[in-house]
């Protein structure tokens, strides 16, 4: 039997999973590693937790499958995407790395719009200038760390740091450059006026790929430290959400992926880049050759639960939280939830955006703020919808859900009911890490398309079917909802500025 390795570089740790040729996962090891929040607005990382996480998961994996590293025929990689990694040209890391959630590049994200115009960045890079993107970061860091900025050689997404790592080579899939603002996402390589426009060196920046090609092989020196032989070829992979579509079988239009992850995403293939004219989605490279897709993100979707939980209720568990959650009636007795606790994306870029509890009164307990965050958190994911669908994307496709969120019913009915549609379970557990060993499996030859990889190995499990009263019901509170952002908008920014001033 041969095996594929699907590794995972994710915000909150590394995990490394071992699939068979049929499919079948046979191991999943996690190492875990921590974030730093040394200003507001702030978050960053240190690569080499990213490798020392990559190499111990792999070898615990190893390991606890009782695998030969031998019968190991490819890695695939994934991650979280926009991070900014800098590497000087001794190949040393330039400044912690700072990562997709951070949102101090307000003023860089106007300038970019500035200087390229907003109508032109949205038309060659699919995408309005995010605070969370690239881009900005680097900006940031020209106009903030010129000593940093003047040790560039290099730049690298966070797995593709590992890849470095495991690799020796600097490379890049052309679904996780989507998410830098340099893409030129029709074209799928490196947009040369972005470059121009910005000063950036085309030499900083990796080869571009797809999904399933080969980016190099493990070098004898990652061979000792992760247990997998030298010259194990490494395949492009993708951003996390592109292969988490691939892994619940998100591969072709007409089926949605939905995550309920730390972020939120609706996520739409398509067959040509489909620009959405106000820049509310993104419009990125697939990890399927000669495909793209649609995509909204929520900053803080079952992280706005975790937050709750951590914050509020640190001794109770998800299940029993969501279990009392599930007793409140639709609309929590009158309260609303709107879950921008680190600033939003879709449906409004706003990095100052805030959460907020609406209509708190004495008689909210605990069950009705948790409802309210999972249904908060579900009107944030209807909006997304919302604008995928008059983006073009066709209104009747299969929605499939996974993510942590989605392991609970009541969340699943929940969601069902907001959306007024029926959502799909599948039978894969691993999401992204599952989505690139599928790439890396393609690449090895076992499959001999991403597609037909989707269809041998992922099934449909179950079905929630939407209760048409709760759902007529939440059209009322919908409708409230969507007025929540304007109204709380001025204040929001002020609070969020006020927060820095001290
Ligand atoms: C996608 C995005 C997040 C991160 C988190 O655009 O920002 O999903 O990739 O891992």
């Amino acid at each position: 039997m041969s095996y594929v390795v699907g590794i995972d570089v994710s915000t909150t740790g590394v995990k490394a999973i071992v699939v068979d040729e049929r499919g079948h996962v046979v191991g999943s090891a996690l190492t875990q590693h921590s974030w730093d929040m040394p200003r507001p607005l702030w978050v960053e990382q240190n690569p080499d937790d990213w490798w020392n996480g990559t190499w111990r998961s792999m070898r615990r994996v190893l390991t606890e499958a009782a695998i030969d590293g031998r019968d190991i025929i490819g890695v695939g990689l994934t991650g979280q995407m926009h991070g900014l990694t800098l590497l000087d040209k001794s190949h040393r890391v330039v400044r912690p790395a700072i990562l997709w959630n951070d949102q101090r590049t307000e003023e860089q994200c106007d300038e970019i719009r500035d200087v390229f115009g907003r109508s032109e960045l949205l038309a060659l890079t699919g995408n309005d200038a995010m605070a969370g993107f690239t881009l900005p970061k680097l900006l940031w860091v020209k106009e903030n760390e010129p000593d940093a900025y003047a040790r560039i050689a290099q730049i690298l997404l966070p797995k593709d740091y590992v890849r470095f790592r495991l690799t020796g080579r600097f490379a890049t899939d052309r679904a996780g450059a989507s998410g830098t603002l340099i893409l030129d996402i029709a074209k799928r390589d490196w947009a040369t006026a972005i470059l121009g426009a910005f000063g950036i060196e085309k030499s900083w920046l990796p080869p571009t790929h797809e999904g399933p090609e080969v980016t190099g092989h493990i070098t004898p020196e990652a061979a000792k430290w992760t247990g997998i032989p030298a010259g194990t070829p490494v395949f492009a992979g993708a951003g996390d959400q592109a292969a988490q579509a691939i892994g619940v079988g998100a591969s072709h239009a007409g089926t949605l992926a939905m995550t309920l992850g730390t972020s939120g995403v609706v996520f739409a293939p398509t067959d040509r880049p489909i620009v959405e004219p106000g820049g509310r989605l993104h419009a990125f490279c697939h990890a399927v050759p000669g495909r793209w897709h649609l995509m909204g993100v929520m900053l803080s979707a079952a992280g706005s639960l975790r937050w709750f939980r951590d914050e509020l209720v640190p001794t109770e568990s998800f299940d029993v939280l969501t279990r009392e959650a599930s007793h409140v009636p639709v609309g929590s007795n009158g309260l609303l939830f709107l879950p921008y606790l680190t600033g939003e994306r879709t449906p409004y870029a706003d990095a100052r955006a805030r959460g907020a509890f609406v209509g708190l009164t004495v008689r909210h307990d605990r069950a009705a703020l948790a409802r309210a965050v999972l249904e908060g958190v579900s009107f944030g994911l209807r909006e997304g919808l919302e604008l995928l669908s008059a983006a073009g994307v066709d209104k009747t496709c299969e929605i499939r859900i996974s993510g942590g969120g989605a392991r609970s019913s009541c969340w699943r009915q929940i969601l069902s009911d907001v959306l007024g549609r029926e959502l799909v379970l599948v039978n894969t557990l691993e999401g992204a890490a599952y989505g690139t060993a599928l790439l890396a499996g393609v690449g090895a030859g076992i499959w001999a398309s991403v597609d037909e990889a989707c269809s041998a190995t992922i099934k449909v499990k179950g079905r929630i079917e939407p209760e048409r009263e709760s759902t007529g019901r939440y059209e009322q509170v919908f409708s409230l909802y969507k007025e929540l952002y304007p109204a709380l908008r001025h204040i929001s920014h002020e609070l969020s500025r006020y927060a820095e001033s001290y």
